[in-house]
């Protein structure tokens, strides 16, 4: 079997955001890193255009949800170009084959005897296509979300049978504890359904905007039903001819934020159970980032736009920021500040200059070629177990845990050099076979590193590796040592000084 990772999908009815960055970017460090290990990996993404918020969107400015979609669409698309995410396909769903592909399925609950039509009655949320029930409301009749005040609204629909999943729900979770992660999580899952479920709109009458019903057409699917599928439908359309579902179903892990928790961890399970089609094996809960904006930076100002930050800092920064700013699975701050100051004293002084005062000695001490000795065992006993120990950590979707392990060595290996001072010892030629010992130690080390960051920062440790003459990407090679002792090349900083007046001034060309 593959490994299928997704995010989920976004609505269009905005731009893109840190949020949505955030999400995929985690995604995308799962699946190079899966890619690294040399398995078959499928990795989705894409938007998410019909229901409500998005119809209501596009009302406000005058166009259709067509254009909205088609205007905001390919934004997302460029944001995960700009941040090198490299997802196998892009869904959006409004795509033809995946409405064709949502009314097979949903036929297929139906006349299986899992729909029926009923009168719903309830406070509704527009903005997160979803009835709430009187646990989930806050003061006022309020949606906790959006903080507006709910309408009673009353409707014929179609029903899906929830309620009939109650017991099969709850096998999974018994059976299946690590079918939510992290655990801080599953509590909050299981309540869902330890509160009784109850049956769940199906379809909605009043709106035009989403996939038609295929036996009744004067309704549509609700979204999330509509939404949720995508995950199914795009590996039977995304490669023209292929059925991917064989290779790819069901997927790995989808990753997700606790806004959408109860959308996954009970319609969705319970939907593909209805459908006779096997659940995910899991799925990620990240937290929140929560956006300080009091913390200003000289050259991003007040806001996190992933566009701006990757344009003056490169990708890479963000996509290692997100991870060791904020503990992966939590919510947490991040601010423009915040984000220049580990820039700085992670990245630039760390890493950074490992790499280059690093290579500079070999090109001063040894004329570029690093000696073909064996490195010192205090550097091996760093790295033994390592990359077994990071991939534990990936399976288990601990994206900071993993990065702290190997950050943990960079550092090391930044100690280990100030105390061994190679260039004081390099003054007197009877230390020479001492600093041989230290110099392929440190390209070896950074070799290891860059090997392992390589899913987090693709570009720069892309660019280290090929300075020190290592061409294969694929963790294989990450043991400690095995590798040739290579001539070095030119490297320019990983990691340059930003320009604070980056920004051009005012009437500039
Ligand atoms: N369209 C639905 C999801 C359907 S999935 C079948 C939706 N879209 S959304 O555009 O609102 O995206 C929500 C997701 O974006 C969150 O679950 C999370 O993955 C990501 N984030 C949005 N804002 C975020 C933060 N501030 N912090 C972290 N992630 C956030 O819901």
């Amino acid at each position: 079997m593959g490994y299928y990772v997704t995010t989920p999908i976004y609505y269009v009815n905005g731009a893109p955001h840190m949020g949505h960055a955030y999400s995929t970017v985690a995604a995308d460090v799962l699946a190079r890193h899966m890619r690294q290990r040399g398995e078959s990996v499928f990795f989705l993404t894409g938007t998410d255009e019909h229901g409500e918020p998005v119809a209501e969107a596009a009302e406000k400015e005058g166009i259709t949800p067509r254009e909205l979609g088609d205007r905001n669409a390919p934004r997302f698309q460029e944001l995960a170009k700009t941040l090198e995410v490299t997802n196998d396909f892009f869904i959006r769903t409004t795509d033809p084959p995946h409405m064709a592909a949502v009314q097979e399925v949903l036929q297929r609950v139906h006349d299986a005897g899992h729909v029926y039509m009923g009168e719903y009655e309830g406070l509704y949320c527009p903005r997160c296509a979803d009835f709430k029930t009187e646990t989930e409301v806050i003061e006022g009749n309020k949606c906790p979300i959006h903080l507006i005040e709910l309408e009673v609204q009353k409707e014929e629909n179609y029903f899906f049978r929830l309620s009939a999943f109650q017991e099969p729900l709850e096998r999974l979770y018994s059976e299946n504890p690590e079918w939510v992660l992290p655990k801080s999580r599953v509590n909050e899952a299981r309540s869902f359904i330890d509160q009784g479920l109850r049956d769940v709109s199906l379809s909605r009458k009043n709106i035009k905007w989403g996939v038609p019903v295929p036996w009744d057409p004067e309704h549509v699917f609700y979204v999330w039903f509509d939404a949720l599928l995508n995950y199914y439908t795009a590996l039977t359309y995304a490669r023209e001819g292929e059925d991917l579902t064989g290779e790819f179903w069901p997927p790995t892990v989808h990753v997700l934020a606790k806004d959408i928790l109860k959308f996954h961890a009970v319609y969705w399970p319970a939907l593909l159970m209805a459908a006779e089609l096997p659940v995910p094996e899991r799925l990620y809960i990240h937290g929140f980032l929560l956006m300080d904006e009091h913390k200003m930076s000289k050259s991003l100002g007040n806001v996190m736009d992933p566009f701006r930050i990757a344009e003056l800092y490169g990708a890479d920064a963000l996509r290692f920021y997100f991870f060791r700013e904020v503990v992966f699975g939590s919510d947490g701050s991040v601010s423009p500040e915040g984000f220049e100051t580990r820039y700085t004293s992670e990245l630039a002084n760390e890493y950074g200059n490992l790499a280059s005062r690093s290579l500079a000695m070999v090109a001063r001490y040894r004329d570029g070629t690093v000696p073909d000795v064996v490195p010192p065992a205090e550097v091996a006993e760093q790295f033994e177990g390592l990359a077994d120990s990071v991939c534990a950590r990936l399976d288990a979707v601990d994206l900071s845990g993993a990065l702290e392990e190997i950050w943990t060595r960079v550092r090391w290996l930044n100690r280990w050099v100030q105390d061994q001072a190679p260039w004081t010892l390099a003054k007197d030629p009877a230390n020479s076979a001492q600093v041989d010992g230290i110099l392929r130690g440190l390209v070896e080390g950074l070799r290891m590193v860059s090997l392992l960051l390589h899913a987090y920062m693709p570009a720069t440790t892309g660019r280290l590796l090929a300075a020190i003459g290592e061409e294969r990407r694929e963790l294989s090679a990450a043991v400690f040592g095995e590798a040739p002792a290579p001539e070095v090349g030119e490297l320019d900083p990983l990691f340059p000084r930003v320009e604070v007046d980056a920004e051009p001034k005012p009437g500039a060309e």
